[in-house]
């Protein structure tokens, strides 16, 4: 099984605050880490070895760089950079399975990558690549209220995983060549209050977000009153507190913005620790259907929640006076190591329980 990388993402962060993980090898990050190198998961290339410009090998190259700046293991730079050396031609034009005019958020989450290289060597080749994805945000489709399309083709339509998709690497570009651009982080700050704002379950006590939500409501799932999506997802809210964690870190301090972000986070800090299974502390797939027949306990979901809470402790953008929401994000953190992660006779792992995703039609891909 593929080993997702908002695992990979999360174990680098949490495995600070823990103190008692098991002696695998450096750790779970760098196991995770090394097994996906071995299957040469996200190097920009899809199974049949073409170049792939897609949102996973964006964020698994996310992930290693964070390791890379945490281990100083040469091997993990090398990695990133020659999985963008798949995606980015010398003279800096994407591999041609990115077309600007899908205007799809997914491949803009590449981005970050990007931008690290380019600050990391200087070479123009990857400045013109990332600039494709900045034009492609300055002419992408928005609603009336302004928030991106998910992709041209769902029309009016905001999806939290978008938020992640691209809004990183909005921060991040206008962070290292606009910093003092006052619209830009407005526009930025307004892309994740809008999805709140539209997506807040209202009903039902749970105060989360539902999966996305058609500004038109003329989707098939959209709700008649506020057009959302019927249920919550729990790897889109994963995307969506991943995002909000590493935008408030990027984000200048002077931002106005800012604290937009910092009070959605902490509004929905709290919920998302209380909507764990109360016995075995990870999340449902479906976290408005709980113990319902073919629901499950999902593990990237689980591990994002892990990642974005205590990041979010950790820098100081929630309180945890009680300390529950760390010792809740432990409890997690030791199902998911106890439960999911296998350990294969290769020497390597994987990691199990998380979403295969499956598009039969069109219009049902937002069912969650
Ligand atoms: C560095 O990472 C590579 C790639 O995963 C791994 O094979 C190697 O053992 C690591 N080196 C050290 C010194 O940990
Ligand atoms: C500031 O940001 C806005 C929105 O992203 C952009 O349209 C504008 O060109 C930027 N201005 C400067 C001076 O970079």
């Amino acid at each position: 099984m593929p080993l997702p990388t908002h695992f990979f993402v999360a174990l680098a962060f949490s495995l600070s605050l823990l103190t008692h993980v098991a002696a695998r090898p450096a750790s779970y990050a760098v196991w995770a880490a090394d097994s996906a190198i071995k299957r040469k998961q996200g190097n920009g290339l899809d199974g049949s070895g073409k170049g792939s410009v897609s949102y996973e090998h964006g964020e698994l190259q996310w992930g290693l760089r964070l390791l890379y700046e945490r281990t100083g293991n040469q091997s993990y730079y090398t990695y990133i950079q020659a999985g963008a050396d798949n995606i980015v031609s010398s003279a800096g034009t994407l591999h041609d399975n990115y077309k600007l005019s899908d205007y799809s958020l997914d491949p803009v989450r590449t981005g970050p990558t990007l931008l690290y290289l380019y600050d990391k060597t200087g070479a123009t080749k990857y400045k013109t690549a990332f600039e494709t994805f900045k034009s492609q945000l300055n002419s992408h489709p928005r609603t009336a209220q302004g928030q991106y399309w998910h992709k041209l083709r769902y029309f009016n339509q905001g999806w939290l995983d978008g938020i992640y998709m691209g809004d990183v690497f909005y921060a991040q570009y206008v962070k290292t060549f606009q910093s003092s651009n006052a619209t830009a982080w407005s526009d930025i700050t307004s892309q994740f209050n809008l999805m709140y704002q539209n997506t807040l379950q209202t009903s039902g006590n749970l105060g989360l977000l539902y999966h996305g939500y058609d500004y038109s409501h003329t989707a098939p799932w959209a709700s008649s009153d506020r057009g959302h999506s019927p249920e919550v997802w729990d790897r889109a809210l994963g995307w969506y507190m991943k995002a909000l964690v590493d935008v408030v870190e990027i984000m200048p301090t002077s931002v106005a913005g800012r604290t937009t972000l910092l009070n959605i986070l902490q509004a929905l800090a709290p919920k998302i620790r209380d909507a764990a299974d109360p016995t075995a502390g990870v999340w449902w797939l479906v976290m408005t259907q709980p113990g319902r027949s073919g629901n499950y306990f999902e593990s990237s979901g689980s591990a994002m929640f892990v990642y974005s809470l205590l990041k979010a402790v950790r820098l100081g953008y929630i309180k945890d006076t009680d300390g529950s929401i760390v010792k809740a994000m432990k409890k997690a953190y030791q199902y998911m190591t106890a439960n999911w992660v296998v350990a294969n006779s290769d020497g390597t792992m994987s990691w199990k329980n998380t979403v295969e995703v499956r598009v039969f039609l069109v219009t049902t891909e937002l069912a969650f």
